[in-house]
């Protein structure tokens, strides 16, 4: 019998330790998120299963942010005004895109990490005066579960394009689990129209390169496999034709391009004072995966 995977819920506190990193950027809210969900603790507890210091997964800083902005970059570029956003976490992009009134934005995770989400979204509103915004909601979504899919993509207009992404989630589920909410995405994309975009598609080079670059982040995804029952490594993609033929085969198109457009200023690089050449080089290789339907699908 197959050995079934760890339970999803393992998975959320790493969005607390994702949002520690974001607190050093200029991301929208970051600062306000990392205090109310206590991020540097649930960042000290990952670090407890190393022998490194924060110091030396500094430079995970910019990743973060890169990814964040990157996202937010390429819906405008698309010019879509849905965005369904998987496994969204403690990120508040939601709250921040809303501010143009005709963007609708789905906010989505598993139901623990959703509910903690709601509530710091709400102090955020009170001690900002930011009043409720009609355009923005929050679903308790399992990507691996289509009826919950299906049932948070109910905002949307049928009419109009929708934008599905996410960041940091498909590095967690294994391939068979990709395969499952791949197979999701593909129906709600050829119903609205649209582009599914996102950093996650990792190869098992792209993760060994990480970890040559950086042995404390080889340390912190042993530390996140603990707590987790996750194995990135595993997980990973044998190369890039093997991510083509994937999707391929589940009816995608798919295309890459390069996370750090001209114009992306990451903000973290100057305030924790890391060598922007290093940074700069590793950061040329990191991609964003945009998916749409294939035509006669
Ligand atoms: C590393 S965090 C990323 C959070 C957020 N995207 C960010 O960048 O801050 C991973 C997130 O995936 C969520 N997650 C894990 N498995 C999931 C699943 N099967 N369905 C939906 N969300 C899931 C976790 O709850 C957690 O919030």
């Amino acid at each position: 019998m197959k050995k079934s995977m760890p339970e999803p819920s393992k998975i959320s506190p790493t969005a607390k330790m994702v949002a520690y990193w974001r607190q050093f950027s200029d991301v929208p809210f970051a600062q306000d998120v990392a205090r109310l969900v206590r991020a540097d603790e649930v960042f000290e507890d990952f670090l407890k299963h190393t022998s490194t210091s924060s110091e030396h997964t500094a430079w995970f800083a910019p990743m973060i942010e890169a990814r964040y902005k990157s996202m937010v970059q390429a819906i405008r570029q698309k010019n879509i005004k849905q965005v369904l956003e998987l496994a969204s976490g403690v990120s508040l992009r939601g709250l921040a895109m809303t501010m143009d009134p005709e963007m609708i934005y789905v906010e989505t995770d598993l139901p623990g990490m959703s509910e903690e989400k709601i509530a710091v979204v709400r102090q955020i509103r009170e001690q900002q005066n930011i009043p409720e915004r009609s355009n923005l909601f929050f679903r308790e979504v399992n990507v691996l579960e289509r009826k919950q899919m299906e049932e948070a993509v109910e905002p949307f207009f049928e009419s109009r394009p929708i934008a599905v992404i996410h960041e940091g989630l498909f590095q967690y589920l294994s391939l068979e689990e990709k395969k499952i909410a791949a197979t999701h995405i593909h129906l709600i994309l050829k119903r609205f129209g649209g582009v599914w975009m996102t950093p996650d598609l990792n190869t098992v080079e792209d993760i060994e390169q990480r970890w040559q670059h950086s042995d404390a982040m080889k340390q912190l995804t042993d530390s996140i496999k603990t707590v987790t029952g996750r194995d990135f490594r595993k997980s990973a993609f044998q190369s890039e034709a093997h991510i083509q033929e994937f999707f391929e085969a589940l009816g995608f198109e798919l295309q890459a391009f390069p996370q750090i457009a001209p114009g992306l200023k990451l903000t973290s690089v100057e305030k924790l004072n890391l060598p922007q050449e290093t940074v700069s080089s590793y950061a040329a290789h990191l991609k964003i995966w945009s998916l749409t339907v294939k035509s006669n699908n």
